[in-house]
């Protein structure tokens, strides 16, 4: 079956790019958010993404409004009954995420949709068995900013069907024009698992007073090569989310390298950085 018609849950950061990239791949897209508040700002998020695309002359007019014609947004998720894929891309919390995939399961009608999480560290095993489907789900995991990001993770549990992961990679390779890996149900997937401790090494380097922020980004923007330092990709991320992540990591290998550092933890516990407040290292 192909995919035609996807539903996005959660218009952030994440969902928005990720809309965005369906409905220019010629997508029908319905993204949910919790009120219709959210939802408008959804909406808005991916038009000004698309009015930059415009002003750059990467994307004209009609391909703007075809674009647009293709994108819903609204807070009743019932209306992911009738979607080929629905990807969740709301926060890194496990507990809303299953009790999320217990409602996708009796909302989304037919059997052969795919269940997708943009999770960046919580394991699809476990989300999967919130669902009666859990070979229909898998981990797509699309990267910040996603309408820049070449890169998509295909996750599989154990139990995803051969089916499902085909599919997933192919719509994110064949349709939406990523490039796709392919990773196993390991905490940190690929990508996370090798750039969390770098960022947390360098947010402990902050920490330590070793050296100012300012001078760890500029040190490896212009001594490695890397489009941006390590402590404003934190903030690009959320730091909220780089906590999740680190989290994650730990609990899973229980080494010292993925442990968050003390800094991260408490200003994300106190309200100090995260995407909530949208506040990050820069911000002070
Ligand atoms: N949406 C759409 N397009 C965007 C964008 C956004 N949010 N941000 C930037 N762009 C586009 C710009 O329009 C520009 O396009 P053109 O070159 O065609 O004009 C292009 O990206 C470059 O942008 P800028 O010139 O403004 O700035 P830049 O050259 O500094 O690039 C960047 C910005 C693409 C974010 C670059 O700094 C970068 O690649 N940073 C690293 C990002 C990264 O590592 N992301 C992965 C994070 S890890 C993750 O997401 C996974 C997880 O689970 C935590």
């Amino acid at each position: 079956m192909g995919i035609e018609r996807v539903g996005i849950v959660g218009g952030g950061q994440m969902g928005a790019g990720i809309a965005e990239v369906c409905i220019k791949a010629g997508v029908d897209v319905f993204v949910h958010e919790i009120n219709d508040d959210l939802a408008a700002a959804a909406r808005s998020r991916v038009e000004k993404s698309l009015g930059r695309a415009v002003e750059k002359g990467k994307l004209d007019e009609t391909g703007r409004n075809e674009a647009l014609s293709l994108l819903r947004t609204g807070s009743d998720l019932d209306a992911m009954a009738d979607r080929d894929l629905v990807v969740e891309a709301v926060i890194e919390d496990e507990g809303i995420k299953k009790a999320l995939f217990e409602d996708l399961d009796r909302i989304v009608e037919s059997t052969s949709a795919i269940l997708a999480s943009n999770t960046s560290s919580i394991p699809i095993t476990r989300i999967g068995q919130a669902t009666s489907r859990p070979e229909a789900v898998v981990g797509m995991h699309f990267f910040n900013p996603a309408p820049v990001m070449p890169l998509v993770e295909i996750v599989r549990s154990p139990v995803s069907s051969d089916d499902t992961v085909e599919r997933a990679a192919s719509f994110a390779a064949d349709r939406l024009g990523k490039t796709v890996v392919h990773a196993k149900d390991r905490a940190g997937f690929i990508v996370n698992m090798l750039l969390c401790p770098y960022i947390i090494d360098a947010i402990r380097m902050y920490e330590s007073g070793f050296a100012t922020k300012e001078d760890i980004d500029a040190g490896m923007v212009n001594g490695a090569g890397y489009p941006m330092g390590p402590l404003t990709l934190s903030d690009l991320i959320g730091n909220d989310t780089m906590l999740a992540v680190a989290e994650s990591l730990f609990e899973e290998f229980r080494e010292a390298r993925y442990a968050p550092p003390p800094l991260l933890k408490r200003m994300v516990e106190a309200g100090l950085l995260g995407r909530k407040t949208g506040q990050g290292f820069y911000s002070y």
